[in-house]
């Protein structure tokens, strides 16, 4: 009986160990070896200094290489031709997204822009993307929606003008939100607005200072996060999120409510709404519709105010530089009607050195240093290794903008690099801070235009410059899904 007994526990820990090798994949690319059960889960826990370990490792083990979060294998995308060979050559195998611990209530799970995948996702993203381009660059253009925008956000500050440094994150976080709000609903909220400016909170904590990355055991691992939840950070995480779609809810409702199906749309939701009546398809419902707006919210509001106040941050630091982008602008800006100094979008050509600026501090903020995580959705081969389906891949942007080889001395701050001999900006297809591929950001357009009015419209009324007698800001980042700015004070005085 005994002998019978351990013949059959013998047996079975052979199958075990035959049916775990022969699961795990053979030619995968090479990377850390990580500890039993965890891999390089807790190398990697802390996020901040993430994407710069996963840079020291691109050195070591080659720009393609593999980590374990736990069980989860996970490739590194770590330069432009690998990032090329997956997301462009490959870029229906690499479309599928992570099915990660989600931070909203179940009904709204895999919907939305984000996160969904398959049949959904091809749908929504073209609707997403030809409404987008009604709306944004088409025929009625955001241009006009920025433009006030930026004259509602020189007014607020210019309060400030003369008086004690202050911190812009605030003001330029609802400015850019406003951008948003005019798309999707059409309207904006004033800066003063509580409850919009407590919602705004959350999508900060969430995308720059809540120590989570996509590369994250707490996101990647279900139960990890199970455990979490039982906790009072991560109760308070969730009960955010609830708190932020039912925000998010009623000002759909409110919008959804003032569409004339007489007249064409103006913003997304009676777009959405047009649709969903036409009976476009099964995905035009309403919790589709309340989780695509959280996303364009969470997609476009933290990385573009990030980019401002990065760009304010640098020129700060180089004051000669922000003098000579200033008479640029005053040279090139027309006035309106009311001696407002108005930049438009088609005549950014006429100011290289602005563009040049604000490429540059794309580059150098590397906003999205992870991108947004990839799973492959069939078996594949890429740069010779053997790639099984459901393996997850992160773009490591931060490693393709900080490349010496295409950008000579990363760490300069160095708009230069992006003009050529007689002063015209110099495109470089190493600059992708929005990826690449059939997963591309597809506010890509939207944020290059409210980019360039925002610093356009910011640099040619204001000078900014360090509080005196104050240490110099910190260029150190605090990170999370976006790299923004350590918060800082600054100081602004009006020019004539
Ligand atoms: C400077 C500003 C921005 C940066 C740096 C940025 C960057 C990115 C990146 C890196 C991705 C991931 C692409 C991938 O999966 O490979 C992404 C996706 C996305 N972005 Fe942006 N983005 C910005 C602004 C915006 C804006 C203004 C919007 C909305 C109007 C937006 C909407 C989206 C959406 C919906 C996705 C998901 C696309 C999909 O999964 O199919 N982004 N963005």
């Amino acid at each position: 009986m005994f002998l019978t007994l351990l013949l059959a526990g013998v047996i079975l820990a052979i199958t075990f160990v035959l049916y775990w090798y022969m699961s795990v994949p053979k030619n995968l690319p090479p990377g850390p070896k990580g500890l039993p059960i965890l891999g390089s889960a807790i190398d990697t826990w802390d996020v901040p200094t993430q994407y710069m370990l996963l840079q020291k490792w691109a050195k070591k083990y080659g720009p393609f290489f593999k980590v374990y979060i736990a069980n989860k294998l996970v490739l590194i995308l770590g330069d432009y031709k690998t990032i090329q060979e997956a997301l462009v050559k490959q870029g229906d195998v690499f479309a599928g997204r992570p099915n990660i611990v989600k931070l909203v209530p179940k009904e709204y799970h895999d919907l939305g822009l984000f996160l969904s995948e398959g049949d959904l996702w091809k749908e929504q993203r073209r609707f997403a993307i030809t409404t987008l381009r009604e709306f944004g660059l088409g025929r009625t253009s955001m241009e006009p929606h920025i433009q006030e925008e930026v004259q509602h956000l020189v007014t607020e500050m210019t309060k400030h003008a003369k008086g004690p440094a202050f911190n812009l994150h605030r003001v330029i976080n609802n400015a850019v939100a406003n951008v948003i709000c005019q798309l999707v609903f059409g309207r904006r909220f004033e800066y003063d607005d509580a409850s919009f400016g407590k919602q705004l909170q959350v999508l900060t904590k969430r995308a720059s200072e809540s120590n989570i990355s996509f590369l994250s055991p707490l996101l990647l691992c279900g139960w990890i996060a199970k455990l979490l939840s039982i906790l009072p950070q991560g109760k308070r995480l969730l009960s955010e999120g609830a708190q932020f779609v039912d925000y998010m809810d009623q000002q759909v409702k409110i919008t959804a409510k003032t569409y004339d199906s007489n007249s064409p749309p103006t913003n997304y939701v009676h777009a959405f709404v047009k649709a969903a009546k036409q009976e476009q398809g099964k995905n035009f419902n309403d919790a589709q519709l309340v989780s695509t707006v959280i996303d364009l919210f969470a997609a476009g509001t933290e990385t573009a105010s990030s980019a401002i106040r990065w760009a304010v941050l640098y020129l700060a630091r180089h004051p000669d530089l922000q003098e000579r982008i200033y008479q640029e602008l005053k040279a090139g800006m027309s006035d309106d009607a009311n001696n407002n100094k108005l930049p438009s979008y088609s005549d950014r050509a006429q100011f290289p050195l602005t563009e040049a600026t604000i490429m540059e501090t794309q580059r150098i903020a590397s906003l999205s240093p992870l991108s947004v995580m990839h799973k492959t959705l069939a078996p594949t081969k890429l740069m010779g290794y053997d790639i099984p389906e459901g393996t997850l891949a992160i773009p490591l942007l931060w490693n393709v903008l900080s490349d010496p080889d295409t950008f000579p001395h990363p760490e300069k701050f160095d708009p230069h690099r992006f003009l050529d001999e007689e002063g015209k900006v110099k495109r470089n297809p190493n600059l992708i801070p929005f990826s690449s591929g059939k997963r591309v950001c597809i506010g890509e357009g939207l944020a290059n235009m409210e980019l360039f009015i925002f610093f356009a419209g910011l640099f040619s009324r204001f000078r900014f410059f360090y509080p005196p007698n104050e240490p110099i800001p910190t260029l150190a980042a605090g990170v999370g899904f976006v790299r923004a700015p350590t918060p800082y004070n600054i100081c602004v005085e009006l020019r004539d």
